[in-house]
């Protein structure tokens, strides 16, 4: 088998991610917070380690301002759903995957204005126009780090700066972009950061987390889920306090050991290493797809302004027929379709067909690219 879907979830994850899911089923066991017992403590201390992590990696200042979800759609949402109100106006883009699209057109039916800004074919940013838009009393800025349809990467700290300009809040979906690329939030100037667990940082599924700079009022975003928080116990009403304000019920704990096992992996490896492998993986790819007479290979054909997503179409075939011989014939996992990105297939010209998706990850090879170039090169003639 040649896992190329790792823009939905990374496949394999390392050993030591298994490995500290099993020990802290194992060895913890407890509830953090919500109990004084030694095993409760023991939670409470392995969660904060997890935060503690996230922080260092996306160089954030504050730890109790690492808030976990369920997963990048989630952590979306709580800001999104959490803070935009009748009246407010987001600024957004033409490449944004339904986790953004749909929170912002249900506000939009409560009176949020919603502006996009426009993007080229390849999935790049109009930064004249998003500079343009901007310029009309936007109170937040959401954009995506790389798309996942393209591979496209957004060019944040131009679109931070101009955020900071005009004082506007910028949250960045950094779902395929989170231990792919480096993410300097300080640096780059990031205010909120959504992210994922289970892609590029090689934790489990359902695990996530929200971002928030320590220079951003929290008490805007009103939290979407209320409920136990295991501290200030006497009161019904929410706990304005972090992380608690944002984090009712019991946690996925046992996800967030295999997520600080995932992210220690990723550090140790080195951000910088996984990319440059990942450079040489696409530019392998998408050299030999073009060399494919029907094949058409969308976003920017340029592994330097790419994550490893590559998107392609075939003359003559439909994207589920090309998925499918890939995987019944040479036993290649890819994503064909939407992508629950229809605008960005709208940008691209995509729409409605859609388009193959394939996403090498860290572990891939480059044997496995040439075999899955072969591959396609099959399929389009079959
Ligand atoms: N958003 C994920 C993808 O692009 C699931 O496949």
């Amino acid at each position: 088998m040649i896992y190329l879907d790792n823009a939905a979830t990374s496949w394999p994850k390392p050993p030591e991610t298994i490995e500290a899911m099993h020990a802290y089923l194992e060895t913890v066991g407890g509830n953090p917070g919500r109990s004084g017992h030694r095993a409760s403590v023991d939670a409470a201390r392995a969660l904060y380690e997890v935060r503690e992590a996230v922080c260092t990696f996306f160089n954030s200042k504050d730890p109790m301002r690492v808030f976990f979800t369920h997963n990048g759609t989630h952590a979306l949402n709580y800001v999104l759903m959490g803070m935009l109100k009748e009246g407010d106006q987001v600024l957004t883009t033409a490449i944004e995957h339904n986790a953004v699209m749909r929170p912002l057109r249900e506000l939009e039916k409560r009176g949020v204005v919603i502006r996009t800004a426009c993007c080229r074919e390849d999935g790049t940013v109009d930064l004249d126009d998003f500079a343009r838009k901007i310029a009309s009393g936007i109170t937040l800025s959401v954009v995506n780090h790389a798309s996942n349809v393209l591979g496209t990467i957004s060019p944040i700290g131009s679109i931070a700066e101009l955020c900071r300009k005009h004082g506007v809040l910028l949250l960045v979906d950094s779902a395929q972009t989170a231990g792919s690329l480096p993410i300097d939030m300080q640096d780059m100037g990031i205010d909120l950061l959504a992210c994922t667990g289970h892609k590029g940082l090689l934790g489990p599924p359902g695990t996530g987390c929200l971002v928030i700079g320590s220079h951003v009022d929290s008490t805007a975003i009103k939290p979407i889920i209320r409920g136990g928080t295991g501290s200030r116990s006497k009161e019904e009403y929410q706990p304005e306090d972090l992380p608690d304000k944002f984090e009712s019920g019991t946690p996925n704990s046992v996800g967030l050991a295999g997520l600080l096992a995932g992210i220690s992996w990723v550090t140790s490896r080195g951000v910088d290493i996984v990319r440059s492998h990942e450079v040489k993986l696409i530019a392998r790819l998408i050299e030999g797809l073009q060399s494919i007479q029907d094949i058409t290979v969308h976003g920017t054909r340029n592994p330097k302004e790419s994550v490893a997503v590559v998107s392609f179409t075939c003359r003559g075939k439909t994207v589920s027929e090309i998925g499918l011989m890939l995987d019944e014939r040479h036993g290649i996992l890819c994503r064909v379709g939407l992508h629950c990105a229809p605008s960005a297939h709208k940008t691209a010209g995509t729409f409605p067909e859609g388009t193959v998706r394939l996403s090498p990850g860290c572990f891939t090879t480059l044997d496995e690219i040439d075999r899955t170039v072969d591959a396609v090169r099959e399929a389009s003639r079959s």
